[in-house]
């Protein structure tokens, strides 16, 4: 169901701008977003960061630490200021190339807080109250941040600021991505054609990967720091191994896919596919006949994803200023991406 290239027929010069410059010589551009608010999980890696690391050389891609996003939730600014880092690091440890694709901080390009001023002024407030998330995290709470609410219009100015044409995010995140685009096809109704409708590019393998305590449960990284449900990409490997083999299961004997009801067992054989590159989680079950083996090999297979990535973290982190200077670089380059749309948008919109 593709409706980009209709929605984007007879665009305006700014986002044809955009495509002109796409080093890939393609009319795709990727834009995504991790929020700093804890350590990141093996989530994150499956759903979203390894993802990236494979699209960066497919087409012009912008990801983006999202800092401002964290201030959604009560937050200790320290702690934020060194989740920005640790978070911008595992990126580059991850592989993703500063020569190849755009790597920024959300907060050093102030066209996403201008820019979302404008979608505010365009989005209902009908359509924010439908968002599961802030049911979930915050309504009817009176001490809910006020930025926690509007969050979702943020996102759409992150991702229309680039003229993202792919969004590749996890399952969570499908609602938010609708609303980009319903925010991108109104404002070109209503005021010319502006932006780029997006679509969500979802994991075809460990979108939804979930708590190995708590296998009903999203695994997340705002789980408490000694929760042995969410795999965190720098744990060391005895830490991953105990937590794999201590993940919850169910009373069957035997090893089958079925997330609907056997979300246990289902996790661990998504999380083995995600980390061997294996397309087809429930053809993996045939080959375990206990959950010994099955354990051990997921847990192997994490510990082969994650070991690289946490022997490169290990020294890029041991010079802060580099990955200081890859973001101040990669922050330039953003507001040279960002300011055409914002500019165009402020244009359409009567300022
Ligand atoms: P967040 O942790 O909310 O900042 O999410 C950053 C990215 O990771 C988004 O694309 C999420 O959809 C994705 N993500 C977070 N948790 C998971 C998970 N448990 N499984 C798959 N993707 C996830
Ligand atoms: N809301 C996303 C999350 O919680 C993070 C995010 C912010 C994002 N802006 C984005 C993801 C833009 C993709 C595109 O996971």
């Amino acid at each position: 169901m593709s409706h980009t290239a209709t929605d984007n027929r007879g665009i305006d010069d700014t986002v044809t701008s955009h495509r002109a410059t796409n080093p890939a010589g393609t009319n795709r551009t990727i834009f995504s977003g991790i929020q700093p608010t804890g350590r990141l999980t093996l989530g994150n890696y499956l759903g979203a960061l390894g993802r990236f690391v494979d699209l960066q050389h497919a087409a012009r891609c912008v990801f983006c630490v999202v800092d401002l996003h964290a201030l959604t939730v009560e937050h200790d600014p320290r702690r934020l200021h060194q989740l920005t880092r640790e978070t911008a690091t595992i990126y580059l440890a991850a592989g993703l190339d500063p020569a190849v694709c755009v790597l920024t901080r959300q907060s050093d390009v102030s066209a996403h807080t201008e820019l979302m001023y404008l979608l505010e002024s365009t989005a209902y407030v009908g359509e924010l109250n439908r968002m599961i998330q802030f049911k979930e995290k915050g309504r009817g709470r009176p001490r809910t941040r006020v930025s926690l609410y509007t969050y979702p219009v943020l996102m759409a100015a992150d991702i229309l600021l680039y003229g993202g044409t792919e969004v590749p995010v996890g399952d969570d995140q499908r609602q938010h991505v609708e609303l980009a685009r319903d925010l991108a096809i109104r404002f070109n109704r209503e005021y010319g054609r502006t932006f780029v409708v997006p679509e969500m590019s979802p994991a075809t393998v460990g979108a939804r990967v979930m708590d190995l305590q708590n296998p009903t449960a999203k695994m997340s990284k705002d789980a408490p720091a000694d929760s042995l449900g969410s795999i965190r990409l720098l744990d060391p490997p005895e830490v991953i191994v105990r937590k794999v083999s201590r993940a919850v299961t169910d009373t069957s004997p035997d090893v089958g896919y079925d997330p609907e009801n056997r979300p246990g067992v289902s996790n661990l054989l998504e999380i083995l596919a995600g980390c061997t590159g294996e397309s087809d989680p429930a053809a993996l079950a045939g080959k375990y006949d206990g959950y010994a083996a099955l354990k051990r090999d997921t847990a192997d297979a994490v510990v082969g994803v994650l070991e690289p990535l946490q022997n490169r973290y290990a020294e890029l982190a041991a010079d802060p200023a580099h990955v200081d200077a890859t973001l101040r670089l990669g922050a330039e380059r953003a507001r040279e991406l960002a300011a055409p749309t914002l500019a165009a948008a402020r244009t359409a919109i009567g300022l």
